[in-house]
């Protein structure tokens, strides 16, 4: 189990430091999956309600053959759903099998696949502006997820209810990859922008936010060898600017 977890840990021989990502890698990982159990809930309710709506139906001896064929389509097709939906609850898996080479584009769609919903109950917009000849970037994918989660997780509890949350990926270089994560919410004071990367800033009420989602996804940015940085204007909402290596 240690020897699992320090392989999620950049190997700086800060004790504390670790401890601190640690802790909060286990609250991340927690979320995440009471997200995905709440998805899988609220699917399979309504998915198990049309697989013996359509399975009724077809009991019928009298049906036209159109309407058995669609029918039958409906029930095929619910069933596939509930298949995707067991797909959902493996997502928090973290092993990605030592590959340390991602598509970004890729990682956004899935994790997108749980937040659209999160997005849906919130009523904010979601607006895509993706790079499709992006390279390969040098991180592990599960890495890249654990940042995009915390950015859009943090750009929907900013915004609250309604806005638009734009994801935009870029090739700017030949060696560098940029992921941005907009939102349109309340921007970010210019006295707290830099704040926002220490451990236990926050400005959530106690029990909603722990002040490190930023301090960690800042440590795993750099121990992937890139970066990320800030840009928000009071009023009209925050930009995150995430560069990312290009995989050789
Ligand atoms: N998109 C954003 N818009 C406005 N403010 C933001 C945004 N992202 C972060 N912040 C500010 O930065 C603070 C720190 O963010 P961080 O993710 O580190 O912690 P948190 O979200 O408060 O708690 P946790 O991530 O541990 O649940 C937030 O409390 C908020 O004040
Ligand atoms: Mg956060």
């Amino acid at each position: 189990m240690a020897d699992a977890l320090a392989k999620y840990l950049p190997d700086n021989g800060n004790v504390e430091g670790e401890l601190l990502e640690l802790l909060a890698f286990n609250e991340k990982m927690a979320e995440l999956g009471r997200m995905a159990a709440g998805v899988v809930h609220e699917l399979n309710t309504p998915l198990s309600v049309i697989v013996s709506a359509t399975q009724m139906i077809l009991r019928e001896e009298e049906l036209p053959e159109f309407v058995r064929e669609m029918v039958e389509r409906v029930n095929e097709e619910a069933h596939r759903l509930a298949e995707l939906t067991k797909g959902v609850l493996s997502f928090a898996r973290r092993d990605s099998g030592g590959r340390a080479e991602a598509d970004a584009n890729q990682v956004i769609g899935e994790v997108m696949t749980f937040l659209r919903f999160e997005a849906g109950k919130r009523s904010i917009g979601v607006i895509e502006d993706l790079d499709h000849r992006l390279p390969f970037i040098a991180a592990d994918a599960n890495r890249v997820k654990q940042v995009i989660i915390n950015l859009v997780m943090n750009a929907f509890q900013a915004m609250g209810e309604g806005g638009t949350l734009f994801l935009r990926t870029v090739q700017e270089s030949e060696t560098a990859v940029t992921v941005q994560v907009a939102d349109t919410g309340p921007g970010i004071p210019p006295d707290a922008q830099e704040r926002i990367f220490t451990p236990f800033f926050t400005t959530k009420e106690p029990g909603e936010g722990t002040g490190l989602g930023l301090f960690i996804t800042r440590k795993l940015m750099e121990g992937i060898g890139g970066a990320i940085a800030v840009k928000s204007v009071v009023g009209e909402g925050t930009t995150f600017t995430l560069t990312f290596p290009v995989a050789e």
